[in-house]
């Protein structure tokens, strides 16, 4: 059975949309954890568009589960990694305009900085997963890089409004996944996965762990929305008089 990481990123958004306390993505870990999350994933973007650093070192004392690190291949981010020491680092392409991570990082154009990273963070003791497209030439560099594992973009597929589209999207990712495990690496994958689209990539052979964000807190937004009108409407009700 492959494995969940909560990526509560868009908690923060949602704090971050006001500059305020609330919601606290340290409590939505906890309650991650609570719903049986094998990991907490944030992504600590350059632009701290969600995350900020005092959520990742609250993150790493708190977090009981495994804490995955997203971040670029950039050195101040790289740095920030091997001060903080999450379990596992994967490295990301990062553009500012982007309104989410688009691709996967392409480990042959970026090799240099890729190597470099990947070097200081093996220094620092941390595992290292490469979010890369499902492609073999990429997922052959990640190989030679001594990384531990690879997140293969899953985009792709969630972005398939056919069946056949689907099928041919999610046999490139088995493909990849195979070559990939072949060679000895870990299997995770990844972006766009949703309630309904998530069963066939978890059904790959090998998957190890699936990383959702958007999904998970878009629905937790949902199923208690109710609830929470009902706790602010009990605030009106008149006192009891006497
Ligand atoms: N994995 C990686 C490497 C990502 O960058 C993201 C998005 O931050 C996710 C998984 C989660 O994607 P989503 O929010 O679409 O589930």
């Amino acid at each position: 059975m492959a494995t969940l990481g909560v990526n509560i990123d868009h908690v923060a958004t949602i704090r971050q949309a006001r500059r305020t306390v609330e919601p606290d993505p340290v409590w939505a870990a906890a309650l991650a954890e609570l719903g049986g999350a094998d990991a907490i994933t944030v992504h600590l973007r350059e632009d701290r568009r969600h995350i900020q650093d005092r959520d990742l070192e609250v993150l790493k004392r708190t977090v009981q589960v495994k804490l995955n690190l997203e971040g670029a291949i950039a050195p101040k981010m790289v740095a920030i990694a091997c001060q903080v020491k999450p379990d596992q680092v994967t490295l990301v392409p990062e553009r500012r305009e982007e309104i989410t991570t688009e691709g996967g990082l392409d480990v042959i154009t970026h090799l240099t900085a890729t190597t470099e990273a990947v070097r200081r963070l093996h220094d620092a003791g941390i595992a290292v997963s490469l979010f890369i497209d499902p492609s073999p030439r990429q997922i052959d560099v990640a190989v030679a890089l001594g990384v531990a594992a690879v997140e293969l973009h899953t985009g792709a597929y969630a972005n398939a409004t056919t069946a056949a589209g689907q099928r041919e999207t999610r046999a490139e990712l088995a493909h990849a996944g195979a070559h990939a495990r072949a060679a000895g690496l870990t299997l995770n994958a990844g972006h766009g996965l949703t309630y309904r689209n998530v069963v066939p990539v978890a059904r790959i052979d090998g998957m190890h762990e699936l990383n959702i964000g958007h999904s998970i807190v878009a629905r937790a937004v949902l199923v208690g929305f109710s609830q929470a009108v009902r706790e602010m409407k009990a605030l009106l009700a008149p006192l009891p008089s006497g």
